[in-house]
């Protein structure tokens, strides 16, 4: 009984900042920043905050960073502690929507909705302030910058220290979905997203007439043999039960109609759910590629970037927080998620925490908003972000109150 009445404040007060939360998100997505550049989305930030009375720290990590922290008056639960996240950046990304709230910036788009992640933790944040004497224990606003660009924000929070005091009990972080019709929530316990390798290849040999390739080294066929092989680790030594993917989308091989060059590049991504492996797989594709190359008379050389860690939701969190979602809406907008090939820094808080990574619904078919992230003409139906912003203070208050 008290619980639902917790749940109407919060769903109540969602719709009234509703207005307020569109022009934030309309002011953050017309002025995109790139990744570990965001000090303009930082001061917007710390502006709103200060407007809302919470107090926070800045520049964590040696970067835009912010982590407020509001603290619930009620006696019970004083010592939990549970973090929310939002990612802040940009992509390079030439924005096509004829939208009023079109970036201002040639080639900068939130064209992965890290404006609404960050403008529906506002929302949960002016909510959790105004209900704070109704809950016990800490919630603490995660505002994460250059999620999209190797090494990842997550590893410098994390590196820093400051989670350290307070510690979270858990993290949890929401992420839009234009597959997912608005008014919808995603959840999958365990396995959810992988991690991502990128893959460098250069093979190299004596290039020239493509008349007399007895003289020289076929470095164009030698590259296409290297793809092919390499797809023997994902359909031969891969484990069923380990998803994997292993993709190639640049080859150059800048000759022309009669000659064979002396280099061919090739690059592409690793991607599995599995540390061990992972590391495995990577040795094999050096070794594949490099033997291929050198049995038939040319060398490769082999670059491999490591990227994010693959990311696990804590099963028991996870299905607790699903069924708390399914009393804030229609359990029928509850949804069961697949697997994801994509990565997400958010992968290295569930290395060191017990978290919950879950989608936020932000398609509309009748409205043709479709569009995948990361495309030019990705956006949301904004509605979302009345779901976003409650979503996310009704999740913490029924986490601290457990
Ligand atoms: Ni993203």
């Amino acid at each position: 009984m008290k619980n639902a009445n917790l749940k109407n404040i919060i769903k109540t007060k969602a719709a009234e900042f509703y207005n307020e939360l569109v022009e934030i998100r309309r002011y953050l997505h017309s002025h995109p920043e790139l990744s570990f550049e965001e000090k303009e989305t930082a001061a917007f930030i710390m502006k709103k905050l200060d407007e809302y009375g919470i107090s926070y720290k800045s520049n964590i990590a040696g970067g835009y960073g912010i982590l407020g922290h509001i603290k619930g008056t009620k006696t019970g639960n004083e010592n939990k502690v549970i973090a929310l996240r939002a990612d802040m950046d940009a992509l390079p990304v030439n924005e096509e929507n004829d939208v009023e709230y079109k970036s201002v910036f040639e080639n900068k788009m939130h064209a992965c909705g890290h404006d609404v992640h960050t403008s529906s933790l506002l929302g949960a944040a002016k909510i959790l302030e105004q209900i704070k004497s109704r809950f016990s224990g800490t919630v603490l606003l995660l505002f994460q910058p250059a999620e999209e660009r190797i090494p990842g924000g997550a590893k410098q929070i994390i590196d820093s220290g400051v989670l350290n005091n307070p510690r979270p009990d858990v993290i949890i972080g929401q992420h839009v979905m234009p597959s997912m019709e608005v008014g919808t929530v995603g959840f999958k316990e365990g396995m959810y997203m992988a991690s991502s390798d990128e893959v460098f290849l250069t093979v190299k040999g004596k290039g020239g007439h493509a008349a007399m390739p007895y003289d020289i080294n076929d470095n164009v066929l030698i590259a296409s043999h290297i793809i092919v092989a390499l797809q023997q680790i994902v359909s031969r030594n891969a484990k069923a039960s380990v998803p994997s993917v292993l993709s190639f989308g640049r080859f150059i091989a800048d000759g022309s109609v009669n000659v064979i060059p002396n280099a061919v590049r090739i690059e592409g991504t690793f991607r599995t759910m599995n540390e061990e492996w992972r590391q495995k797989a990577k040795e094999q594709i050096r070794k594949i590629a490099q033997s291929v190359a050198s049995g038939m008379g040319a060398e490769c050389e082999v670059e491999i970037k490591h990227g994010y860690p693959y990311l696990v939701n804590n099963i028991e969190l996870t299905s607790f927080l699903s069924n708390q979602a399914t009393e804030y809406i229609n359990p029928e907008k509850v949804i069961d998620m697949e697997i994801r090939m994509t990565a997400e820094d958010f992968a290295y808080y569930s290395q060191e925490f017990p978290v919950c990574f879950y989608r936020l619904g932000t398609g509309n078919k009748s409205k043709n908003i479709m569009s995948p992230l990361h495309s030019s003409t990705f956006d949301i139906d904004e509605t979302a972000l009345e779901t976003g912003m409650g979503m996310f203070a009704w999740l913490a208050v029924s986490y601290l109150a457990k």
